[in-house]
């Protein structure tokens, strides 16, 4: 028997009571085992209405942990992989955080929006602090709800995503501090972590003016995790979601150039024959990558007695109060 044929028993004899949900950066070999494909803010948004026992998360380990704040009691919440982390999430220290928040909360009422990739003390932080959580997908939505009810907000950890959102709403770079000058003396109305993906990093302006020469009637894509610069030069942005509708949305025939994982752009290719796809520059998550087959099929059949994915229950409320806001500004 293969892997996949061993992966594809145990999917068939535990039938409903196991739930498989993968990312978008996730390669096909995991892909096609998935019961649900989805950026941050789907993955998140289909949690609770999930009612199997054994719920999987076949992307990085901040995705896992807030599975495991939005799944019920009963629920168990695994992934392959627990190293599976992500460079943003290991850049924003939580206690680090509450130091500077208290700080900043002495003399006005600074509230944090957290990226999701972040930890789930982080996220519990965000709802002690009054603040919430924001994905690719909505951190416009977010971080405008949270200008609105606050003297000043936290963006953190991701800078680019911080400045591509800030841009989108018209905030002029002297309402931004980059927390490296007097910060809590100067009054500013957006503190931005100095966070970044070193995946997306990875995209240059080089990288746009080639394909403007080479293929001047392609239409480019990033994701927002691109610096400022990168995203200003392309013809649009957004979540990986927002990516797959653009191509989607786009008519036979056309060529378009993307910015993001590796993965996702190679899967789109294959599913649009008709379009012709460039990758703007081959790039791959490392951690990612760390789930394959093999560790897939080692939880299945052990799923009684592999680690559990566990948040405690003070952290998971105080997260839950972050993520909830979220669920309820972006209904
Ligand atoms: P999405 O919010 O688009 O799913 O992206 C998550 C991520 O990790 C991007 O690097
Ligand atoms: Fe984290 Fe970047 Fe990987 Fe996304 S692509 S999981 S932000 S390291």
């Amino acid at each position: 028997m293969t892997l996949s044929d061993k992966i594809l028993k145990i999917k068939d004899e535990l039938k409903d009571e196991l739930c498989i949900l993968a990312h978008h950066y996730q390669n096909d070999e995991i892909v096609r085992y998935a019961n649900f494909i989805g950026d941050s803010l789907e993955l998140a948004r289909k949690v609770p209405s999930l009612k199997a026992k054994y719920i999987v998360m076949c992307g990085v380990y901040f995705m896992a942990e807030s599975t495991a704040i939005l799944a019920n009691e009963s629920q168990q919440v695994f992934i392959p992989v627990e190293k599976a982390g992500c460079t943003l999430a290991d850049l924003a220290p939580a206690k680090l955080i509450e130091i500077i928040l208290t700080k900043l909360n002495q003399k006005r009422k600074i509230i944090p929006i957290a990226y999701v990739n972040t930890s789930a003390k982080v996220k519990a932080i965000c709802g002690e602090f009054g603040g919430s959580v924001c994905t690719s997908a909505n951190s416009v939505t977010m971080l405008k709800w949270a200008l609105e009810n606050s003297d000043g907000v936290l963006f953190l950890p991701d800078r680019n995503l911080a400045l591509n959102t800030a841009k989108a709403l018209g905030i002029d770079d002297e309402e931004i501090s980059y927390l490296d000058d007097d910060i809590f003396n100067k009054k500013y109305k957006l503190y931005v972590w100095p966070g970044y993906c070193d995946v997306h990093l990875n995209f240059r302006q080089g990288h746009i003016y080639h394909f403007k020469k080479r293929k001047p009637d392609a239409k480019i894509i990033v994701h927002p995790e691109c610096t400022p610069e990168v995203v200003n030069e392309a013809d649009a942005w957004g979540s990986t979601s927002k990516i797959i509708k653009y191509v989607q949305n786009q008519p036979k025939g056309s060529k378009i150039v993307i910015g993001t994982e590796l993965n996702l752009v190679n899967r789109l290719k294959k599913q649009h024959g008709d379009k012709e796809i460039f990758p703007l520059h081959t790039t791959c998550c490392k951690y990612m990558e760390m789930i394959n087959e093999s560790n897939l099929l080692s939880l299945l059949e052990s799923l009684d007695t592999y680690k559990q994915v566990k948040v405690d229950t003070k952290t998971k409320e105080l997260a839950r109060v972050a993520i909830s806001k979220m669920l309820d500004v972006c209904k």
